[in-house]
Parts: C-alpha cells; structure tokens; sequence
C-alpha cells in the first residue's frame, strides 16, 4: 500500500474516533433503544439473502433508516448507529475496508445531524410537516451522499494513483438510489414519531415483501427476452430460413398492431408471438423447410403439423402462455377451412388472426433463394382477394392503411432491401 494512501487512511479513521468520542454525552436509555431498532432493521434490510431476494444491489439501502435517525437521535447515536450496522453489513470485507466505509459513512453523518440540529432542535407533529423540514432532509440526504462518494472517490483514485472517473459513475447511481429510498426515510420519520420504532418495524417489513412482488413483472419480462433470445438465437443457427422470416413477421406484425391502437403492452406481446409464431418448425426436417419449389403432398401435410408441434413445445412453459394462440391458430382461416382446428371467424383469436395476415403478407413478398418476392402492389391484392375466405377483412383493411400511411399510396417509397435485411 503506498505511503500517501496509508497517511490517508490513518488521518480518516483518527477524525472518526475523534467525533465519536467528542459527541459523547453520557448514557441515555431512550436513544439506545431507538439506535438498536434502527441497527435492527437496517441490518436485516440489508442481509445478502433478502438483497438477492430484493434484486441484485450494488449498493447498501440505509437511508430509509438514516433519515429518521438524523432527526430523532444525538450525533453520538447517529454516528454509532451507522457504524454498528456497517460493522453487520460488511462482516466480510477486510477490516481496513470495512473500517474505512464505517469511518466515512459515519463522519457523513455527522456533519449531516449537526446541520440537521442547527435549524431543527425541537421536533413535533407541526414541524415534521412543514416544507421546510422535507426540503432541509431531502437536502442533507444528498449531502450525504455525495459526501460519501467524495471519500469513496479520494481513497480510489489514491490507490490507482490517478484521477479515476469511474467514481463520478458511482455517485450518479447511488444519487438515484438516494431519490427512490429517501421517501422511505421520510415515511418512517413520521411513523417514527407517532408510532416510535415500532412503526417503522412494521412498514419496513410491509417494504420488504412489497418489494419483490413489485419487482417481479420486471424480473418477468428480463427472465423472458433472455429465453427468446436464447432459443431465437439456436433458431438462427439452425434454420436461419425460419428464423429471418419470423423477424420481418414481427416487423410487420407490429407495424399493423400500432395501426390498429392496441395498447404498447399488446404490441410487445404480440410482436414477441410473432417471433415465436413458426417454433414447431424446429421438428420440421430442415429438407423440407430449405425445399426450392413445389411441395409433394406428404411434404405439405409434415409442414401441415408446425402449428400443433409448436404448441405441444411450449404448452407447458409459463413464460409462452400468451403466445399460444399465435404459434397455434396462424394457419387457421376465418372461413374454416385453415388448420390444424378448423376454427371460423371470432373462434379464431384476435392475435392469432393478425399474424395469419403478416405471416402470409412475408410470404409472399420476401425474396427466397430461388425466387424473387411479388412486389408489394401484388401481395396486397392477394389479401384482398382472400379477405373474408382467408383473412379478416376488417384487420386487412388497416393492414393496408398501414402499408400506405408508411409507402405511399402504390407503396413506391417500399424499400425491399431493408426488409431483407431484417434478421
Ligand atoms: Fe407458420
């Protein structure tokens, strides 16, 4: 360890022993039962299990339990508190570290409960709902903060020897962690008077199992696109045919969704089904799907089974609950006569009757190896042709505006090599 950072280090924890011992002003029960609720709560808050369990945190959550112990205890038991708590959360660290982040953790408190101390000595119920009061905490809140990131930053940048931005990077997230936690504080401020620690026990474990409940869409939505696009990915290797088509069927899928107003959250799910639309293909043999040309008849029936086989795939797994309409009914035809069911008209669900349209609509005019797409004039007259046979004649009419709204009226601004980028 170099000269400089040692001399540093000493200095720091010599100023935190000496404020803790300068704050001391005798034993007071009242604050010692507060301080060891807080240490209580904060401690437990910050557990590793339940911070997994939270999401995965780079930072510590301590504010919801500072705020209220710069308002109700004395400097010594802020800084105690902070340092006790530390001392639990940090049982890992090497101690240098651990007493490091304690000395510079509780010197932040300090000066932010002298500060608080000088404008507020008498807390009561007018007060603690006074502008005022919120604007002065929220102010000290990021006082602290930033007070902590200066340390954090000055021991870094010792150590490498130079200037290390990556600590400026650290005070923008821990800055917006400070804004989400903060009001947790001043809640627990008002608890606290009212209710003393008992209040606060009890909402921060109400925070506690609200928190991953909430969380949990999010957790959700990440578990799922790392899964498509895992699999999508597996897809590409395999049957890259398959695969691009799927992405201009999501293309246009959500080029009709928007046009038709479903909410963003139905256009995400359904432009997620449109990727997913042709999955039973992977039990296709590839000869089959790669065939330049006609079909046989016993080729086309194998074909025929995707919509079912992609189904059965997936029919168990919660994360493709919402796409099954979409893999299962894509060749079904309003008139009754698609398959693998049969369904007619309204049986056939809505998702499942957008994509028949797009799925079609690619089919058509995607160049394949062997030969070239119709153009786009041409596609759309099929569908029009088929509309109420084979498609929804309503969703072909926005289809079309849509088409139109984005190419013009004969389609002319079409730029087919930017869809056949698309993969
Ligand atoms: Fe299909």
């Amino acid at each position: 360890m170099k000269l400089r950072l040692k001399v540093y280090l000493a200095s720091v924890y010599l100023l935190f022993i000496t404020i803790l011992f300068l704050s001391y002003d005798g034993i007071n029960p009242q604050q010692i039962i507060a301080m060891s609720g807080f240490i209580l709560l904060a401690t437990i808050f910050n557990i590793d299990v339940i911070r997994d369990l939270q999401s995965n945190l780079g930072y510590i959550i301590i504010l919801p339990f500072l705020v209220p112990a710069i308002v109700y205890l004395e400097p010594f038991y802020a800084v105690l508190f902070i340092s006790v708590t530390l001392l639990f959360i940090y049982h890992k660290h090497i101690w240098f570290k651990k007493f490091y982040n304690i000395s510079i953790f509780g010197l932040s408190a300090y000066v932010t409960v002298l500060i608080f101390n000088y404008f507020f000595t008498n807390i009561n119920a007018t007060v603690i709902f006074t502008p005022s009061f919120f604007v002065l905490l929220l102010f000290l809140t990021f006082l602290n903060t930033i007070l902590n990131n200066i340390f954090v930053f000055t021991v870094v940048s010792l150590e490498k020897g130079k200037f290390e931005i990556n600590g400026f990077i650290g005070l923008v997230s821990t800055t917006k962690a400070a804004f989400i936690t903060v009001f947790l504080g001043l809640i627990n401020v008002v608890l606290f008077y009212y209710t003393n620690i008992v209040g606060v026990a009890l909402f921060t474990f109400l925070i506690f199992f609200a928190k991953p409940a909430l969380q949990y869409r999010q957790i959700f939505d990440n578990e799922l696109s790392t899964y498509t696009n895992f699999i999508l990915h597996v897809l590409k290797q395999m049957d890259p045919i398959t695969y691009s088509h799927s992405e201009r069927v999501k293309f246009w899928t959500v080029l009709l969704a928007k046009k038709m107003g479903l909410p963003t959250s139905e256009v995400r799910q359904l432009s997620q089904a449109a990727s997913w639309h042709d999955i039973g293909k992977i039990e296709v043999p590839l000869e089959i799907i790669s065939k330049p040309g006609r079909l046989t008849d016993e080729e086309y029936q194998i074909i025929k089974t995707h919509p079912e086989k992609g189904y059965e795939l997936v029919k168990d797994m919660h994360f493709f609950k919402k796409f099954l309409p979409v893999i299962r009914y894509h060749h079904e035809r309003i008139d009754g006569k698609g398959y693998p069911l049969g369904l007619k008209r309204e049986q056939i669900p809505l998702h499942a009757r957008i994509v028949t349209i797009t799925d079609a609509f690619d089919a058509m005019t995607a160049d394949r190896s062997y030969r070239t797409g119709m153009p786009m004039k041409d596609a759309v007259e099929e569908l029009i042709r088929h509309s109420g046979t084979q498609f929804d004649e309503e969703i072909v009419k926005i289809f079309i505006e849509a088409l139109q709204d984005e190419y013009g009226k004969n389609y002319e601004k079409f730029d087919k090599e930017f869809i056949m980028s698309i993969r």
